[in-house]
C-alpha cells in the first residue's frame, strides 16, 4: 500500500516555508538519495516537536521528473499550462524541486529549511524562498476567509491523492504553485459590496452569495469547475498569504489526483465564460510565477532512492 507524503492532506498550519530549487548537476542518484533523507528530516522534527504539527511535501518539477526518475512517468504529468488573455496571464516559471514545510512554529519551519538547504548544497540553486503565515482568522491579505471551500475529512484524500487509475503512482499528487502579488491598495479602495461581488462571498461572516446574487465574474463562480457530465471537480488548496510592508500576496498551492481540475479552473478564471465574464479578482491580483509538479508517495521516494 503506497503511503502519501504526510503534508499532502495535513491540516492547515500557522506557518510555512516554501523553497524552490533548480538542480545544477546531473547526479540524479545523489538527489534521489537526498530526497529520501529529507523525508527523515521531516519525521525527526515531527517527533521532536510534536506540538508544532510539522508536515512537509517534496514535489518534483514536470521538466525535471524524467531526469530524476528515468523510465517512470506519472500518467498525467504535464508542464504548467501557458495561458494568456488580454492583460490576464499565468506565467510559466519551471522549477525542479519544490519543498513545502509547514508547522505551527516559525522557528521549526526555519530549522527544517536550513537542514534541507544544507543537505542539497552543491547540487542545487535555491532561487525562491517564501514564508507563508496564517493571517487573522484564516483570511487572505484581501481580507476574505480563505480555503473554506476545500474538501473535508476523508474526501480530501480522494480529491488530492492518485488512486488505482495509475497503480505505479498511487499515493502521489499533482501539485501546482503560483505566486500571486495583490494590489491591496486598489482592492481596499473598492466599496465592500464590490469586493463581495468579486469574491462571491460575504466578507465579515464568509457566507456564500446566493445563486441569484452571484455575479458571473465572481471568483467562486469562475473557479467552480465542472466535468463534462456537469459533476463538480475539486482540488485541495494549501495556499497561504505571504508578504511584508511593501509586497503582499498569496502563494497558491493546489494538490489533486489529476492536473485537470487546476487547469480547468484557471482557464475559466482567465478566459471566462462565452460572454467574456472572466474572474475579476484577476484585476487586483496577478500571478508572477507558475510551475507544475508531482509529489510522489513516501513509498515511491524511499523505494527509488537507489534506482
Ligand atoms: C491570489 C489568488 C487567489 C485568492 C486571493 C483567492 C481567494 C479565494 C477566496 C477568498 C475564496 C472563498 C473561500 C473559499 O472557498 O476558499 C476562494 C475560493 C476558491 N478558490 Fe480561490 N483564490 C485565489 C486563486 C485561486 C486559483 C488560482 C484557483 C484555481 C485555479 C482558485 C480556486 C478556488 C476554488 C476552487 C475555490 C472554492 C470555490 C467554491 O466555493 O466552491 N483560487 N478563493
Amino acid at each position: 500500500m503506497a503511503q502519501a507524503q504526510k503534508g499532502i492532506c495535513a491540516e492547515a498550519n500557522l506557518h510555512a516555508q516554501y523553497l524552490m530549487f533548480n538542480v545544477i548537476d546531473d547526479d540524479a542518484q545523489v538527489i534521489r538519495a537526498k530526497l529520501a533523507h529529507i523525508l527523515n528530516v521531516f519525521e525527526h522534527y515531527d517527533e521532536e516537536h510534536y506540538e508544532a504539527m510539522v508536515s512537509g511535501v517534496i514535489a518534483i518539477g514536470s521538466s525535471y521528473w524524467s531526469e530524476l526518475y528515468p523510465g517512470l512517468l506519472p500518467l498525467e504529468l504535464a508542464p504548467f499550462p501557458d495561458m494568456q488573455c488580454e492583460d490576464r496571464n499565468a506565467p510559466v516559471t519551471p522549477c525542479d524541486i519544490f519543498i513545502q514545510i509547514r508547522a505551527d512554529r516559525a522557528d521549526v519551519c526555519f530549522a527544517i529549511g536550513c537542514e534541507v538547504c544544507e543537505l542539497l548544497k552543491g547540487h542545487v540553486e535555491l532561487f525562491e524562498e517564501i514564508k507563508g503565515f496564517r493571517y487573522l482568522d484564516g483570511r487572505d491579505l484581501m481580507g476574505f476567509v480563505h480555503a473554506n471551500g476545500n474538501p473535508k475529512g476523508m474526501r480530501k484524500f480522494d480529491v488530492a491523492i492518485v488512486g488505482d487509475e495509475d497503480p505505479d503512482f498511487r499515493g502521489g499528487s499533482y501539485v501546482h504553485v503560483q505566486r500571486y502579488r495583490s494590489n491591496i491598495g486598489s482592492w481596499q479602495r473598492l466599496p465592500l459590496k464590490q469586493q463581495e461581488d468579486i469574491m462571491g462571498r460575504s466578507k465579515e461572516d464568509n457566507e456564500p452569495l446566493s445563486a441569484e446574487d452571484i455575479a458571473p465574474y465572481a471568483h467562486t463562480k469562475r473557479s467552480a469547475a465542472e466535468d463534462i457530465c456537469g459533476k463538480p471537480i475539486e482540488l485541495l488548496e494549501q495556499s497561504m498569504p505571504y508578504g511584508d510592508m511593501s509586497t503582499k500576496g498569496l502563494l497558491f498551492v493546489s494538490l489533486a489526483n489529476s492536473p485537470k481540475p487546476f487547469t480547468s479552473m484557471l482557464t475559466s478564471m482567465i478566459f471566462g465564460d462565452q460572454n467574456g465574464n472572466y474572474d475579476k479578482l484577476l484585476d487586483y491580483t496577478f500571478a508572477e510565477t507558475g510551475a507544475a509538479f508531482f509529489a510522489p508517495s513516501l513509498t515511491f521516494i524511499k523505494a527509488n532512492k537507489d534506482l
